[in-house]
């Protein structure tokens, strides 16, 4: 489908009618994200508030996308190679009739290859942006087509358990991509610990470590699990949450890559986390907990473990961001 986004009504930029429009140039936040959810590889994200990343796009005549970098980490600026021009470039290409083309500025915040959905924030954050400027053409749905362009450049495979739950808010359940079939949830007030050990772990490589083939008595906990995890959200039952949150598919072969990570596990839960795992492929760490006492109890302990392991970290205790990418 292409459509002609140059013959429809656009809002004035000066109006002030739409959030984030100023003399031509659009501003989000895009947050960070929780992939999986321990029990629900691919299909399983929420956002959180904190970090996020700043973005902002407006139109130029130079046809194309420009990419400039406002930050430390030297990502590639050609498109086709940068997460958040590849998102574009899927857009693009559904739009006809249009010579200008993007200047977006990224700075971001939320460290590549941390595991709380760096290149889904950019990617998302550049196609919702985008779509205001052109006056809001696309669906969300789409959006989120065009952002796993972007996962497809950082990861090899497109996946959308970052980029729905970024563009969404909230916790999203992904029951398809192909189709896609997105399915947000509600879910009761939750506190996330986040630790990111000073390591990288690369998505792909995280991934290429997987077994291909899984046995039917693990497949029945594993969607046991994500159906309990599920009803514990929609029914504000945090027990059923926390019971829920185990995977027995994933994490055993994965949590081998990060440093601390069973001691952290054990010594969060103790503190009174719900539980929690492995943050997206890795290597940050997250918990999940009723209350900001006990979130920055499960901090505490998280520092403690990279302390004894002498291993640089940064901690975020945060919640659930309920908004998705936010226009500022
Ligand atoms: N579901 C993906 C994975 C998320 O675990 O590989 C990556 O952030």
């Amino acid at each position: 489908m292409r459509l002609h986004f140059n013959t429809i009504q656009f809002f004035s930029p000066l109006s002030g009618e739409a959030g984030g429009v100023m003399a031509g140039e659009v501003k989000v936040h895009a947050p960070a994200t929780v992939a999986n959810m321990v029990c629900g590889f691919d299909v399983l994200g929420f956002a959180v508030n904190d970090p996020y990343d700043e973005m902002s796009i407006c139109f130029t005549d130079k046809p194309g996308i420009t990419i400039i970098n406002e930050d430390e980490y030297n990502l590639p600026t050609i498109p086709e190679l940068n997460v958040a021009g590849a998102a574009l470039l899927a857009m693009q290409e559904e739009m006809i009739e249009e010579k200008r083309g993007f200047e977006l500025r990224i700075c971001k915040h939320i460290k590549p290859g941390s595991g709380v959905g760096s290149s889904a924030a950019s990617s998302a954050g550049a196609v919702v942006a985008a779509n205001r400027l052109l006056g809001d053409l696309f669906t969300n749905e789409d959006l989120v087509r065009f952002a796993m362009n972007g996962e497809k450049v950082a990861s090899g495979v497109k996946h959308a358990d970052n980029i729905a739950p970024c563009i969404y808010g909230g916790v999203t359940l992904i029951r398809s991509i192909f189709p896609l079939d997105i399915v947000p949830l509600t879910a009761p007030p939750l506190f996330v610990t986040i630790v990111h050990p000073q390591i990288e772990v690369r998505t792909s490589d995280a991934r290429s470590i997987l077994k291909q083939q899984v046995l039917l008595k693990d497949a029945i906990r594993q969607w046991g699990n994500i159906a309990g995890l599920v009803a514990g959200l929609l029914k504000s039952d945090y027990a059923l949450i926390g019971r829920s949150l185990e995977d027995v598919l994933i994490e055993p072969v994965r949590s081998i890559l990060i440093p601390g990570f069973d001691q952290i596990k054990q010594l969060s839960k103790e503190a009174g986390a719900l539980g929690g795992g492995i943050s997206g492929s890795g290597p940050s760490i997250f918990m999940l907990s009723k209350d900001e006492v006990t979130a920055r109890e499960v901090e505490k302990q998280m520092h403690g473990v990279y302390e004894k392991l002498s291993l640089d970290h940064h901690t975020y205790v945060t919640n659930i961001n309920q908004t998705g990418v936010r226009f500022v």
